[in-house]
């Protein structure tokens, strides 16, 4: 008979009340949405599992095609909502620390371009997610549109900042129109020292 160890994941906790132009209510909603991708992941990872257990993980079963089709999504709504929710302080302020300056100006030439673009990803039309991502092969960092959670990922690339651009991240304090004004509140409470913290230095074997 075959054993399977699972291992489920836990829902992390984030103190991030009193953001500036980011409301409690918002994130209270938010937390909730979070946790329900956690809840859902461990959810698959049971059911396939049971799938396994029983002998019926096959590519011809639709049921267990869907449940594995769906990981992506489960999984990288999961994840992006950490580093999301990681990325951001209540006691935000200052500049980026100069190793963030430094890796942001070697692919764009200065912070301030490199912001413009982040934030044009950001204003993209429909739901997603704007990431700066750094290439550990080569230290690189560029900034990608990731729709829903699992379209547009880039594999072996570390997320170096998140943003949240779905509704639901500002639709209780601005209108649909006014994402801007939301990335802006975003920008202002970026805990540099996380996003410093998830650079690595570049490692051509790796
Ligand atoms: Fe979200």
């Amino acid at each position: 008979m075959t054993t399977l160890t699972q291992q489920s994941y836990a829902a992390k906790k984030f103190d991030l009340a009193g953001l500036h132009g980011i409301s409690d209510q918002t994130l209270q909603v938010h937390f909730g949405l979070y946790e329900g991708y956690v809840k859902n992941t461990n959810l698959l990872n049971e059911q396939i599992s049971e799938q396994i257990k029983a002998g019926t993980a096959a590519g011809a079963n639709p049921h267990f095609a869907e449940l594995t089709r769906r990981l992506g999504f489960e999984y990288n709504g999961m994840r992006l909502h950490e580093y999301y929710f990681g990325n951001l302080t209540k006691s935000a302020g200052g500049a980026p620390p100069a190793a963030v300056n430094d890796a942001f100006a070697a692919n764009f030439g200065d912070f301030e371009t490199w912001k413009k673009d982040f934030t044009a990803t950001g204003a993209l039309r429909g739901v997603g997610w704007a990431i700066a991502y750094q290439d550990p092969w080569t230290g690189r960092i560029s900034n990608h549109w990731v729709t829903l959670h699992e379209d547009g990922n880039i594999a072996g690339f570390n997320p170096i900042l998140v943003l949240d651009v779905w509704e639901h991240a500002f639709l209780l304090d601005y209108k649909p129109a006014e994402r801007p004004k939301y990335i802006e509140a975003f920008f202002a409470n970026i805990d540099w020292n996380v996003v410093s913290s998830r650079l690595t230095a570049p490692a051509p074997g790796h």
